[in-house]
């Protein structure tokens, strides 16, 4: 008996061991990774389990997309091949949240009426509509569940932001019929510990940032990844067809053993220099060593007309990239090579902390706070990891209670941590923050 048991955990352990290699070994695929990959024990940190867990997570997210199948990824092709990707055809938020509370296609497959954007365009099979109900609202960076000044690319250009949903997510949205605010459940007295709603595992929710390249210098040009969009002009409201570049990636996807979401921010690496002052050409930086202003000195009501005066961009030293996470780029844009996407780079992967083995499933109940998460406070936890996008939380890059899971944290208990469902559930509130409002002089 003994030995037999002797023999299942050799077995259970080697297997372990083939599944989850420790160090972990990149490889592009075409499936997303279901789950992060742990080695059963593991109690230091998990960081190079999770950031490659965050690369599977992205080439599969940019891979070719299989034709006329929304969310399947073409895996007859490499991921150098052309065409729309994967992520470009999940459903966008407007097809979601509808601005006057219809309910959305039951039909994940499908593509919406013109009726559906505010350009009433018609959309096919991998197009990209960047178009909002308000001027400003695909421009407005994210604030705790409201919208703060814009960021200006270095061609006068703001950058565009796009929250798009896989089938899982967006199937329970509609079934549920959260696009509605009042079918929102409300959270009881006293206070649950797990969320009121839960989204199932398998949810994947991404959020892309977007810039029109006209005027960027050639050079900068051939590192992006572009593609044709319809793009609503803030100043004028008009729709015209642009070529934009994508420039950041938020991916989340809520797994088994991790319900509070893992989350994964990816930027194209030509945003700002490693340190300040470098020369060359950068997509939020001017190449000087003007440093990064405070706050963010534009408006986003009223939003001033493009080309508007950009402002320098720096990644902040003492938060930047985790030397891990730089040797898993390394690693991973070495496989890209002769391809665009090896012009991208993982800035942080943001997951719940648990005390002991790593490889065991994170409990519900466990929150979002930064004590309970990486790069964190608690034990454990590091400094010298960024928490912020430059691309999306520009000026969220000193305080790490600003990382994405402590924002997130406040719609736990409410939508599951997702912020876009408690700001556009129709009536839609989502408005711009007081200090990103310029009061009529
Ligand atoms: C200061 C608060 C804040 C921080 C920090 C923040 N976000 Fe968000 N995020 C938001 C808000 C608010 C929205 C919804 C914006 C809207 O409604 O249009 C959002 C939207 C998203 C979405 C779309 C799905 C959703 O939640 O509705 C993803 C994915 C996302 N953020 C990922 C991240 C990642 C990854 C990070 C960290 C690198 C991060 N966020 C940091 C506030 C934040």
């Amino acid at each position: 008996m003994l030995l037999r048991t002797m023999a299942l955990a050799a077995v259970a352990l080697a297997a372990g061991a083939a599944i989850c290699p420790n160090p972990p070994v990149p490889a592009l695929s075409p499936r997303a990774p279901a789950d992060v990959c742990i080695p059963d024990p593991f109690n230091a940190l998990t960081l190079n389990f999770f950031d490659d867990y965050s690369w599977r997570m992205f080439t599969a997210m940019v891979w070719p997309a299989a034709h006329n199948q929304r969310g399947g990824a073409d895996t007859a092709r490499g991921i150098g091949g052309s065409g729309a990707r994967v992520f470009e055809t999940f459903k966008s938020l407007w097809e979601v949240f509808h601005d006057d509370g219809s309910a959305p296609t039951a039909a994940f497959n499908a593509y919406d009426p013109p009726s559906a954007n505010t350009c009433r365009a018609a959309t096919r099979f991998g197009d990209v509509v960047l178009a909002a109900s308000t001027p400003y609202g695909d421009i407005g960076q994210a604030g705790i569940g409201e919208l703060t000044g814009p960021l200006v690319a270095q061609n006068g250009r703001y950058v565009r932001y796009q929250t798009l949903y896989n089938q899982v997510a967006y199937d329970y949205i509609v079934r549920n019929r959260y696009y509605l605010r009042d079918r929102l459940p409300p959270i009881p007295s006293p206070r649950p510990d797990v969320p009121v709603m839960q989204f199932p595992v398998g949810s994947i929710v991404v959020k892309a940032a977007w810039l029109d390249v006209r005027g960027l210098p050639k050079a900068l040009l051939s590192r992006l990844y572009k593609r044709p969009a319809t793009v609503r002009d803030p100043d004028t409201g008009a729709c015209s067809s642009a070529t934009v570049a994508l420039i950041g990636l938020h991916i989340v996807q809520k797994t088994a053993t991790r319900p509070q979401w893992i989350w994964s921010s990816f930027e194209q690496a030509d945003t700002a220099p490693l340190f300040a002052g470098i020369v060359g050409d950068y997509l939020l930086n001017d190449g000087s060593p003007t440093p990064m202003p405070e706050e963010n000195p534009i408006p986003l009501v009223p939003l001033p007309k493009q080309p508007a005066k950009p402002f320098n961009v720096v990644r902040n030293s003492a938060t930047s990239i985790h030397p891990n996470t730089h040797a898993a780029n390394s690693a991973w844009r070495d496989l890209l090579k002769g391809t665009v996407w090896r012009n991208y780079q993982l800035i942080v992967t943001q997951w719940p902390l648990q005390p002991g083995n790593q490889a065991l499933p994170v409990p519900v109940a466990n929150t979002g706070d930064i004590y309970n998460t990486f790069p964190g406070t608690g034990p454990g936890a590091t400094s010298d990891s960024a928490f912020a996008n430059l691309t999306m939380e520009t000026f969220d890059q000193r305080r790490v209670e600003l990382g994405c899971m402590s924002c997130h944290n406040r719609a736990r208990l409410a939508a599951d941590f997702l912020w876009s469902v408690l700001d556009h559930a129709y009536p839609a509130k989502i408005a711009p923050a007081p200090a990103a409002v310029r009061a009529a002089r």
